[in-house]
């Protein structure tokens, strides 16, 4: 446990702790409890057990993370291990679309009922986003639990989800069946976790938008319910091989009744190919004795255009997902990847100052050289949160540009909206 410093927020002296959870004094193991359960409280979920805490302790060594919090003074009255603000990170690769990058991945940002609006989220944010770039790293990725808070600090909407319900009854048909040589297979969650990374770590490669896992993916694969803190008795799995026999995608789900009829919740659905997708719904739809499956899903494709009837797929929401924030410009920028050979000068706006400026943006075969410029004048404005959005291609130039977002002479928007835009959606299959 490291104490970092004091805060006075105007409600007496506040302690901001990185807790090192490699420290087994009773004092740290005690913040560590209740680090732990201020998360759990702040989204309700139940307290965590001992053994649960362990298992969660285990992974977050593993993944190297830094968990921070704010405590109050432990000598005020009923002041205990429970801080009043968490805040955590760890670091994992990004599918730009032309590279890896390893981005800082926030999560676990909550503040106490107690301690609301008085500047603890802004506070470890701000300093957080400092140290990222200090740590060198040029992008860092949140998810949200709502859709205004991070704009702010410069994060934009990169990728979506897609809330489904399926009919999978007799209505369910694709026009032509799958026919790649390919198989799925019932699996065990004892003996399917290396399938599974190994189709992960594929569709991880092939994937534009893509979340390298972190740990607690394999536990959960493993049989283990993070949400209930139990074994996890109800789910199961089906692996999907290629025609060589290769992993090349999986399904976990659990049925449960809900009024009179059996429903297919699918848990995760990973397919490397169209194909491989395509089968994995096939199989969905093949489920005895279930005529509904539904699924929260980062893209849908091919299915709808593949079926018969397209109206056997209903999105009930499309929520955010995958949040950007841009600190280094010119890293960011060189990682992904450009459709057109030409060169700009783009201004990007940024009040907390890490992408702040004006680059010259030159895209050659692909890939773009980015240099700061200075005594020039901007053919493209954006803020950094508009940055963050197109960074996966998830969201058009155009489309931006009509809601005001992008700003330039039309000669120069067309360019860069050529420059920036192309290739396929981002797809994140990873949740944190
Ligand atoms: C969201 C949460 C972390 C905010 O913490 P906080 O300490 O009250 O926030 P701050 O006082 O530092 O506010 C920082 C800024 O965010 C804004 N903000 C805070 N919560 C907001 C919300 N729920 N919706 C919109 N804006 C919000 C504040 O108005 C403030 O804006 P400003 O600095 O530009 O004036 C806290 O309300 C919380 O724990 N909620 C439950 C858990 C959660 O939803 N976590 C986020 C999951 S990713």
């Amino acid at each position: 446990m490291s104490s970092d410093t004091n805060t006075d927020t105007g409600n007496g002296d506040l302690d901001v702790v990185t807790l090192d959870l490699h420290d087994e004094s009773e004092d740290t193991r005690a913040r560590v409890r209740g680090w732990v359960e201020a998360v759990h409280r702040s989204f309700h979920e139940q307290t965590p057990s001992e053994e649960h805490l362990e298992k969660w302790l285990g992974v977050q060594r593993g993944e190297g993370a830094v968990l921070r919090g704010i405590w109050e003074q432990p000598d005020l009255p009923l002041a205990g291990p429970i801080p009043v603000a968490t805040f955590g990170y760890f670091d994992k690769h990004l599918n730009t679309g032309a590279s890896m990058l390893l981005v800082r991945m926030v999560t676990d940002v909550t503040v106490s009922p107690t301690h609301r609006r008085r500047g603890l989220m802004r506070r470890l944010m701000t300093e957080h986003l400092d140290e990222a770039a200090r740590d060198g790293l040029a992008v860092a990725v949140l998810t949200a639990s709502e859709g205004s808070i991070y704009q702010r600090f410069g994060f934009g909407v990169a990728t979506s989800e897609q809330s489904v319900r399926i009919d999978t009854s007799a209505k369910f048909r694709l026009r032509r069946p799958v026919d790649d040589g390919g198989r799925v297979v019932l699996v065990e969650a004892s003996s399917g976790w290396d399938s599974m990374r190994t189709a992960y770590g594929r569709f991880h490669e092939a994937t534009r938008g893509s979340l390298e896992r972190p740990g607690y993916y394999e536990t959960w694969l493993r049989g283990y319910d993070w949400e209930d803190q139990s074994e996890n008795r109800a789910q199961r799995i089906a692996v999907r091989l290629d025609a060589d026999g290769q992993p090349d995608g999986f399904v976990v789900w659990a049925v449960k009744e809900v009024d009179d009829a059996y429903e297919v919740g699918v848990r995760d659905l990973i397919g490397v190919t169209p194909q491989a997708r395509l089968a994995l719904w096939q199989f969905v739809a093949d489920i005895d004795l279930a005529e509904v499956a539904v699924a929260n899903t980062p893209n849908l494709d091919p299915l709808p255009l593949a079926l018969v009837d397209h109206r056997v797929v209903r999105v009930r929401q499309r929520p955010d997902h995958v949040w950007v924030r841009v600190l280094d410009v010119p890293a960011a920028l060189a990682a992904r990847p450009w459709f057109a050979d030409d060169v700009l000068v783009v201004r990007v706006r940024d009040p907390l100052r890490h992408a702040d400026g004006l680059f010259t943006v030159g895209v050659a075969d692909g890939r773009a050289d980015v240099t700061a410029a200075e005594d020039t004048v901007a053919d493209v404005e954006l803020d950094v949160e508009t940055l963050g959005a197109l960074y996966l291609g998830g969201v058009r130039v155009q489309g931006l540009v009509d809601a005001g977002r992008v700003t330039g002479s039309p000669d120069a928007l067309e360019r860069f909206a050529a420059m920036a835009d192309g290739g396929p959606m981002p797809r994140c299959a990873t949740h944190f």
